[in-house]
């Protein structure tokens, strides 16, 4: 098996360690094997869709990051966003909810965009079907 050293931020690393004794996984390597599975297995799911969707997509990220840059890509997308909800998680942490609507195909780009973003912590996307 290959071997791949990564570097990762020191709370992501406590979380990982975290996750590993509580769900019992072998290893760092078991955990990130089983993690990196799940992303290919929901990125295959993405590929399937064609034409005109609706999805819901939410991300939390760090109130302290650029929040500008965040906008940026909501307003690259801005046609597909049907509208969005703003919370907060707790004290630092603010999360997003989009209703988006539109070619699958644009909507993975936006995904995508998100999901490459170093400010963004998290993107959830949960798929609602064709519009009628
Ligand atoms: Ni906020």
């Amino acid at each position: 098996m290959p071997i791949v050293s990564i570097s990762i931020p020191e709370k992501l690393l406590e979380d990982l360690e975290e996750s590993l004794q509580e769900r019992g996984f072998a290893s760092r390597s078991e955990i990130i094997r089983q993690a990196l599975r799940d992303f290919i297995m929901e990125h295959k799911d993405l590929e399937k869709f064609e034409g005109e969707i609706i999805a819901t997509i939410t991300i939390v990220y760090e109130k302290s990051a650029q929040k500008v840059k965040t906008l940026d890509i909501q307003h690259q997308y801005g046609s597909l966003i049907s509208t969005f909800l703003h919370a907060h998680v707790d004290s630092s942490n603010c999360l997003e909810v989009m209703v988006v609507r539109g070619e699958a195909v644009m909507i993975r780009e936006l995904i995508d965009s998100l999901k490459t973003s170093k400010l963004i912590q998290q993107v959830k996307v949960v798929f609602l079907g064709k519009p009628s």
